[in-house]
């Protein structure tokens, strides 16, 4: 099966599959903002969800799908011109059903597939450091086999972490905690930002293997700056220790609280930021030119938003 090509006045039309999700809901509206036919693959009864709703009410097309069937897959994805995945899960999501996904681009004759890696640059990463971003170089050689253009979306830590699970900034003791080198620079990307940037690589046909951005690429000492900036307060900062000591942290969590069926257990977490401290899945070069009309929201930003509420 292939799709017929599109007339050059016919608005793109996008599948994204994971739109009821954080990033993929951002990444649908960012789409229909710059007129493009989005088709949201979604699993079967999901259309009383509020973002389903929001989406059809903005113009995009709901299509109910069977995660496990190529053929359902297939049938999806006709007619469209890039898939993008913002799926999250463990190895029966980030491979299985990716794997499935892009079968079935190949198979309707989608000329070009976005997966859902938008983090660190994990294909710089041994295995066994971070057992989320092993699934995605697992994804990667499948997704290598397919006669299809891909790109990877390189994104770093996502910065609206900073104010949530990612306990770096302590605001309570006005500390930054860290482990390891205070100097060592680190990629953040807000979630929006991600989203605006992976919907303009969807409408651009022209994109390499890998886009790396980074809203605000800052040491901790830069954070700090941020952080006393943001809240008007000056942070000190709290070195919690040496890497290898964060590694047999991680061990230890990992045994006493494993939580093997949970996407982000708090050793994942732990595994991404030994990953970032140890400089290795540091992105560069940053492509965060390409697409002039996106304004990157710096820390200080996001750290002043969380004081306001
Ligand atoms: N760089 C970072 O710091 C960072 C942080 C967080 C996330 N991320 C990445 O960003 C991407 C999107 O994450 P998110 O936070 O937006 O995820 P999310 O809000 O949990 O959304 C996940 C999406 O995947 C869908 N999904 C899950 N399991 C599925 C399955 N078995 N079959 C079909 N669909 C399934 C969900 O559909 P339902 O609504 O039907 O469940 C939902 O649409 C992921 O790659 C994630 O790892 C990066």
């Amino acid at each position: 099966m292939t799709s017929s090509p599109r007339s050059a006045s016919a608005p793109a039309t996008i599948a994204v599959a994971g739109a009821t999700g954080d990033l993929g809901f951002r990444i649908a509206k960012e789409l229909l903002q710059r007129g493009a036919t989005v088709r949201a693959l979604v699993r079967p009864d999901s259309s009383s969800k509020p973002e389903i709703i929001s989406l059809r009410q903005q113009g995009a097309t709901i299509t109910e799908v069977n995660f496990d069937s190529i053929i359902s897959l297939t049938a999806a994805c006709t007619g469209a011109d890039c898939v993008v995945s913002a799926l999250s899960g463990l190895r029966e999501v980030i491979v299985g059903a990716q794997t499935r996904l892009v079968k079935a681009a190949v198979a309707a004759g989608v000329p070009r597939f976005i997966p859902s890696d938008f983090s660190i640059d994990f294909t710089k990463l041994p295995n066994g450091t971070n057992r989320n971003l092993d699934l995605r170089r697992e994804f990667q050689e499948r997704l290598d086999q397919q006669p299809i253009q891909a790109t990877s979306i390189l994104n770093g830590m996502f910065m609206d972490l900073l104010t949530g699970q990612a306990p770096l900034v302590l605001f309570g003791p006005k500390r930054i905690l860290y482990w390891g080198d205070a100097d060592q620079p680190l990629d953040f990307t807000t979630i929006a930002d991600t989203a605006a940037f992976t919907a303009a690589a969807a409408l651009d046909p022209t994109t390499p293997r890998y886009l790396r951005v980074a809203g605000e690429v800052a040491s901790i000492r830069g954070v700090q700056a941020a952080a006393s900036a943001a809240t008007g307060e000056q942070f000190g900062l709290l070195r919690a220790g040496g890497l290898g000591l964060l590694a047999a942290m991680i061990k230890v969590t990992r045994t006493l609280v494993p939580a093997r069926n949970e996407v982000f257990p708090p050793w994942q977490g732990m595994q991404y930021m030994h990953n970032m401290f140890t400089g290795r899945p540091k992105l560069e070069p940053l492509d965060n030119d390409r697409y002039p009309e996106i304004r990157w929201t710096p820390i200080r930003e996001v750290l002043a938003k969380r004081e306001q509420k």
